[in-house]
C-alpha cells in the first residue's frame, strides 16, 4: 500500500509509477534509514506515542530488517519492484515483521525530514571515508618523498625548464593538496552535522517531541534550526561533491604530470607494470591507464557538481520532488572518490624515478641562470643588472652550444668584472638547490623539515577526523 493513497480515486499510471520511483537508487540508503528510524520511534516513545512495550517491537522489527539486508544483501533489496523509495520499503518491510504497529512509526514525521536526514547520515560517513583515503595517499607520497632523499629534478613554468628541485619538495605539493581538502572536509562536517528530525513536512512536527533525543542518537551536534531551511536544505550535499571535484582537479594534475614524465621524451619514471596496461594491437606498448583515468574521473566529478548546483539554482521552498535527482550525483561522486583512493596510494608507493634522467634534465637548459644572478647580486650588482649580464652570458653559451659552467673566466668577465673563481662553486647543482632556503623553498633543509612538518600535519588531521570532525586548522 502506498504511504498516500487516502485521497486518491485512480490508481497510478503504471509507466509514471516505475518512472519516479527513486527506490532502484536510493536502496543504499537502508543502514541510514534504520538508524534515523531506531532514533524517531525513540523520540515518540519519550512523547508518549509508542508504549515501551511497542518501542521495543518496532526496535527489534528493524533490526531484523537490518539482518536480513545483510544476509540477502542487495539483491534482496533490489528484488523490491513495489517500494516507491527506502522510506517507504522499511515501512512496508517493518509491517511484514511486526504487523500494524510498523504504521505508527510514521507518527511525527514526513519523508521530507527522513531523506534530509539519511542524506546528511551517508556525507558525513563518505566524508570520513574520504579523510582515510587522503591521508593514506598522502603518507604514501611523504613515504615517496623520503624515498626520493636528495634527487634533484627540473620544476618548470610554461612547461619550459625553470629552476632544479629536489623531487621531494615536488612531490610534496600534492601533500599540501590533501591538507587543504582534508580541512575542507572537516569544515563542511562540522557545517553539515545537524539533525533535520522533528521538521516534519515543513513547518515542523505537529507532535511536542524533544528533538535532542534523535540528534543525539545519530551523533550530531545538535537539531536543525529551521524546520522549511532542513527539510530544503541541500548545501551539504553540494559542498561534499565540490570539494571531492576539487580533490579530483587535484589527483588529475597529479595523473597528468606522471602520464607526461613517463613519456620516452622525459623518461623520468618507468609505470609500475602492476599498474599499466598494454596494446592489442602495438606489442611494444605500457600505457598509463590509471593516470588517464584517475585524470578522466575528475571530469565526473564536476558533471555532478554542475548537476548539484543546477538542481538547487531557483527552487522555490521548501521541499520539491527535483530534489530526489540529487542523489543519484552525490553516489557516484563518493563512489568515484572511494575508487580513486583505493588505488593511488598502492600506485604512489610503486612508483620507480629515473633520478639519473632527472638530475641530468636538471643539468641543461640553464636552470642555474636564477641562482647565477644571485651570485652577481651578492657581489653588489643591482638584480636588474645582473638579469641582463646573465642574461648576455646564455646567449653566448647558447650560440657555443654549452652551458654556463663550461664557459671560461674570462669569456665570463666580458659580461661582468664582478665574475669571479667562485662563479662556479655557486652554480653547481647542490649550490643552485641550496640557495633556496627559506621558509618553503627546495633547499635540502628546508625539504626535510617539511618532510617532518607534513607527517605532523598529516597526523593532526587524523586526530580531528578521530574526534568527529572537530575544525582543527592543520
Ligand atoms: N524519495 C523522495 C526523495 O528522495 C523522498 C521524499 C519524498 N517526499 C515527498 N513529499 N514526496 O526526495
Amino acid at each position: 500500500m502506498k504511504m498516500w493513497s487516502g485521497r486518491f480515486r485512480e490508481p497510478l499510471d503504471g509507466t509514471f509509477e516505475r518512472w519516479q520511483r527513486s527506490f532502484p537508487f536510493d536502496w543504499r540508503l537502508l543502514p541510514q534509514e534504520l538508524a534515523a528510524s531506531v532514533a524517531h520511534a525513540r523520540t515518540i516513545a519519550a512523547a508518549g506515542i509508542l508504549t515501551p512495550v511497542e518501542l521495543r517491537s518496532i526496535e527489534s522489527g528493524l533490526a531484523i530488517i537490518e539482518k536480513k539486508a545483510k544476509s540477502g544483501g542487495t539483491e534482496w533489496l533490489k528484488s523490491n519492484e513495489v517500494a516507491e523509495d527506502i522510506h517507504h520499503f522499511v515501512e512496508m518491510t517493518l509491517t511484514d515483521e511486526i504487523g500494524p504497529l510498523a504504521l505508527k512509526l510514521h507518527t511525527g514525521r514526513s519523508r521530507n525530514e527522513q531523506i534530509a536526514t539519511d542524506m546528511r547520515l551517508f556525507v558525513r560517513d563518505e566524508i570520513d571515508a574520504t579523510l582515510t583515503g587522503l591521508s593514506n595517499w598522502a603518507t604514501a607520497l611523504i613515504d615517496l618523498a623520503e624515498t626520493a632523499g636528495d634527487a634533484v629534478m627540473p620544476s618548470y613554468t610554461h612547461l619550459q625548464r625553470a629552476e632544479p628541485v629536489l623531487v621531494a619538495h615536488w612531490l610534496l605539493v600534492y601533500v599540501e593538496m590533501t591538507l587543504r581538502d582534508s580541512s575542507r572536509l572537516l569544515d563542511a562536517r562540522k557545517r553539515m552535522n545537524f539533525c533535520p528530525l522533528g521538521s516534519g513536512a515543513i513547518a515542523g512536527a505537529t507532535l511536542k517531541l524533544d528533538r535532542n533525543i534523535a540528534s543525539a542518537a545519530l551523533g550530531f551536534d545538535a537539531p536543525t534550526s529551521n524546520s522549511m531551511d532542513a527539510t530544503s536544505d541541500r548545501d551539504f550535499l553540494l559542498e561534499f561533491v565540490q570539494t571531492l571535484t576539487q580533490i579530483g582537479l587535484h589527483i588529475s594534475r597529479f595523473a597528468e604530470e606522471l602520464t607526461l614524465y613517463s613519456t620516452a621524451e622525459f623518461g623520468f619514471l618507468d609505470l609500475p607494470e602492476a599498474f599499466s596496461t598494454g596494446s592489442s594491437a602495438m606489442p611494444q606498448k605500457k600505457n598509463p591507464d590509471l593516470t588517464e583515468l584517475a585524470r578522466g574521473k575528475s571530469a565526473r566529478l564536476l558533471g555532478a557538481s554542475t548537476t548539484l548546483a543546477t538542481l538547487i539554482k531557483g527552487l522555490p521552498l521548501a521541499y520539491n520532488k527535483d530534489l530526489q535527482e540529487g542523489q543519484e550525483p552525490v553516489f557516484d561522486a563518493a563512489d568515484t572518490m572511494r575508487g580513486l583512493l583505493s588505488v593511488l596510494p598502492g600506485f604512489t608507493h610503486a612508483l620507480k624515478f629515473r633520478f639519473d634522467l632527472m638530475s641530468s634534465a636538471a643539468q641543461t637548459g640553464f636552470l642555474n641562470a636564477m641562482a647565477a644572478a644571485t651570485y652577481l647580486v651578492h657581489k653588489g650588482v643591482a638584480f636588474r643588472k645582473a638579469h641582463e649580464k646573465i642574461g648576455n652570458a646564455v646567449r653566448y653559451a647558447l650560440d657555443k652550444g654549452c652551458e654556463l659552467g663550461d664557459l671560461s673566466l674570462d669569456e665570463l668577465r666580458q659580461f661582468g668584472e664582478e665574475f669571479g673563481e667562485d662563479f662556479f662553486a655557486g652554480i653547481t647543482l647542490a649550490a643552485t638547490v641550496d640557495c633556496h632556503d627559506v621558509i618553503g623553498g627546495t633547499a635540502v633543509g628546508r625539504v626535510k623539515s617539511a618532510i617532518g612538518s607534513a607527517r605532523k600535519r598529516i597526523d593532526m588531521m587524523k586526530k580531528a577526523r578521530a574526534a568527529g570532525g572537530t575544525q582543527v586548522h592543520v
